[in-house]
């Protein structure tokens, strides 16, 4: 029997996973404590409303099944880098989070998607972006820098832009940058050495993130074309993004933070813009 590929995604497509089963009952980052837990029902009101605020910025939503074994498989961000159908496997660098791979590997496979698995470590979008044909990488704490260039071969992007992280906070890039694909990015700077930023900021505009603000995860932000997703808590960067023309709404997500994550960790782009 050949079954071919009908399913097909385009920019507004993104992968997410129900709150089933989220908790924290391990720390990989210093949010999680297993002392202070999520409130699990909370946790899952807080992700049906951002699964309703998600569809209200008109994406379509396909769904990985939640799984009782792995508790931050909400986190579809860290599950590959997507584009035109190729998908490129996350290789989590946790024992805790490795049990997720054959759960995100099956979908991609059977949704039929051309996949690249890789021998070093590499958490998926969480740790890279694809703007025009650039890969912003980021490495220091989840994935290996030796990763990135067989992804951009793979996707024939023609520039790295490594994104060397330093704190232990914001241990995956999207914690601390978003493009905003108009030639700009939200960046938490101090999360990156100097070089890094000076690297990042000659290739985009960057809005900057406050201390304060990027605690709540403001970095940590879905974009649809001019419209954004935030958690909430981020005023002073809402007003900079509305400034450049970014509709901007929020949405609670302080059960998630309990586990290093928020609204652009509890999604993974199905195609890139
Ligand atoms: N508890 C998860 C971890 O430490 C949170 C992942 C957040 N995801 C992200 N894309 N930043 O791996």
């Amino acid at each position: 029997i050949i079954v071919s590929l009908t399913m097909t995604y385009n920019s507004k497509s993104f992968l997410v996973c129900a709150a089933r089963y989220y908790d924290v009952n391990y720390e990989i980052n210093p949010w999680m404590s297993v002392k202070d837990r999520p409130d699990t029902n909370l946790a899952k009101e807080q992700w049906n409303s951002y699964e309703q605020k998600l569809k209200d910025l008109g994406t379509s939503l396909h769904y990985l099944n939640p799984d009782p074994a792995v508790p931050d498989l909400v986190f579809t961000a860290n599950h590959a880098l997507v584009k035109d159908g190729r998908a490129v496997l996350a290789k989590m660098h946790t024992a805790e989070r490795a049990k997720e791979e054959a759960v995100f590997g099956k979908w991609f496979i059977d949704q039929g998607f051309k996949t690249l698995s890789l021998d070093q470590s590499f958490e998926g979008e969480g740790d890279a972006f694809i703007v025009n044909n650039t890969l912003f990488y980021g490495y220091g704490f989840r994935s290996d820098r030796k990763a990135a260039e067989p992804i951009a071969e793979f996707f024939d992007l023609k520039k790295i832009v490594y994104c060397e992280l330093v704190d232990p906070y914001f241990y995956h890039l999207d914690t601390c940058f978003a493009p905003l694909f108009d030639g700009s990015a939200v960046i938490y700077e101090p999360a990156f050495t100097p070089k890094s930023v000076k690297d990042i900021s000659a290739e985009l505009e960057l809005l900057k993130v406050n201390q304060d603000e990027a605690k709540h995860f403001a970095s940590n932000l879905v974009v649809v074309e001019k419209q954004i997703l935030t958690p909430t808590g981020c005023p002073e960067i809402t007003k900079q993004l509305e400034g450049k023309g970014f509709t901007v709404s929020a949405t609670p997500l302080n059960q998630f933070l309990k586990a290093g994550g928020a609204a652009k960790c509890l999604c993974l782009r199905l195609d890139q813009p």
